[in-house]
């Protein structure tokens, strides 16, 4: 993530700005559509909106919610979303002082970091790891201390030792996604618990990303930390409705926490964006009081998509990990390298060649290098999309043969 600015290129920009670049993740939906491909770049669905949640929409725009919401959240939506947070996970939260509604979970996280973080303080950010939080840290100025996932026959582990290492007296906090972008990582309940030992040892915070919270197969559950005995006065619990409801567009998500850090992520999200768009908050409302089933649902059907995701790569000689949560594949491309190839050339030459676009691992990784002999799929698309996809990648491989 972190690059060695270019004095002549960056000569107005700031050092901060200099010091990363723009997403991959969305460059390779425009590389996408350049070449007509099959887009498994970036994690949003091709298919609609439940009619329910547009109904609700359009419904709340005829009602007059059209100008600003209350700056941390509208009424409705910070109440629908206590009442859900009390079901799901049992966490019972005040509404008036513990939520701040923010522009995507996106904004969630860097306000939540802007809100907590002082320049020079270390935050430790599992690897690989969702691209933004690199140029998160490099915003709010810490200094990102990388935990490696290391790829096990059963699925991606921290080493103990090694997590337990990277608290030093500078810690201020730790990111968690869970389920987990790319490696489709579900942190058992035992890795939450270690996790929070420490985080109680250090006094430090826990930036906890559950935006996959629906999302986890063969029956696993999802297992928010601020649950965990001594964990919600230190956890800061973000989520969103993009994934869980299919509506990456709306931009409407949620930062939980304690009313100290809810006060001061409040001032910090009021001068960052003054508040998440207004209909898609009341909107939001009733999408977070729609009947448990929508959620197995969604769980079932995000499970037939990871299978038919995990065949059509299988038969084309991809070989990854297969994911407990998310809706994200990483492969590793090796056998597909030509000399002197990395996974940036290799996804470039894919979308070309075959016509699906994929993300480059490297852009998951800090440095960059450990993640050049991967690439991430994703499955969050229609079955004909995800049958198309497998086709191209079938045809491809049989004149590529690794
Ligand atoms: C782990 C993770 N967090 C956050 C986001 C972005 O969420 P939002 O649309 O709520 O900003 C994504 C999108 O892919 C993601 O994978």
């Amino acid at each position: 993530m972190a690059q060695t600015p270019d004095p002549e290129k960056h000569k107005y920009v700031s050092s901060k700005a200099a010091l990363f670049e723009e997403s991959v993740i969305r460059k390779m939906t425009q590389v996408c559509l350049q070449h007509g491909g099959v887009n498994l770049a970036q994690g949003f669905p091709d298919f609609p909106t439940p009619p329910e949640i547009q109904e609700a929409c359009i419904k709340a725009i005829r009602d007059g919610h059209n100008q600003y919401a209350r700056t941390w959240g509208a009424p409705s939506m910070v109440e629908a979303l206590a009442e859900k947070m009390l079901w799901f996970q049992g966490m019972r939260i005040d509404p008036g002082s513990e939520v701040t509604i923010c522009c995507g979970t996106t904004e969630a996280m860097i306000a939540s970091l802007l809100a907590t973080i002082d320049p020079g303080d270390e935050v430790i950010v599992t690897s690989p790891f969702y691209e933004n939080y690199g140029a998160d840290t490099i915003l709010c100025g810490a200094v990102p201390r990388y935990v490696t996932l290391h790829p096990t026959p059963g699925g991606f582990e921290f080493d103990r030792d090694e997590l337990a290492a990277a608290f030093t007296s500078r810690t201020r906090g730790i990111i968690v996604n869970t389920p987990n972008n790319p490696t489709g990582k579900v942190y058992s309940r035992d890795e939450h618990q270690f996790i929070a030992d420490l985080c109680i040892r250090h006094d430090v915070l826990v930036f906890t990303d559950e935006i996959y919270e629906h999302i986890l197969y063969d029956g696993r559950t999802h297992i928010a930390i601020a649950t965990l005995p001594g964990m919600a006065e230190r956890t800061i619990t973000i989520g969103g409705l993009s994934k869980t409801y299919s509506v990456t567009g709306w931009r409407v998500a949620w930062a939980i926490a304690a009313p100290p850090i809810t006060a001061a992520i409040r001032k910090v999200h009021d001068f960052l964006t003054v508040g998440a768009p207004h209909p898609m908050q009341v909107a939001g409302a009733a999408a977070l009081r729609l009947p448990k089933s929508f959620y197995s649902d969604l769980a079932r059907d995000y499970s037939r998509r990871r299978d038919m995701m995990w065949t059509g790569l299988k038969a084309a000689s991809f070989t990854g990990h297969y994911p407990e949560g998310a809706y994200y594949i990483m492969c590793d491309v090796t056998p597909f390298l030509r000399a002197g190839e990395d996974d940036t050339a290799f996804a470039l030459r894919l979308v070309k060649e075959a016509g699906v676009a994929t993300v480059p691992g490297s852009s998951f990784y800090s440095p960059p290098l450990l993640g050049n002999r991967q690439i991430r799929f994703c499955f969050c698309k229609k079955d004909e999309t995800l049958a198309d996809a497998a086709i191209r990648l079938r045809q491809w491989t049989e004149c590529n043969r690794p």
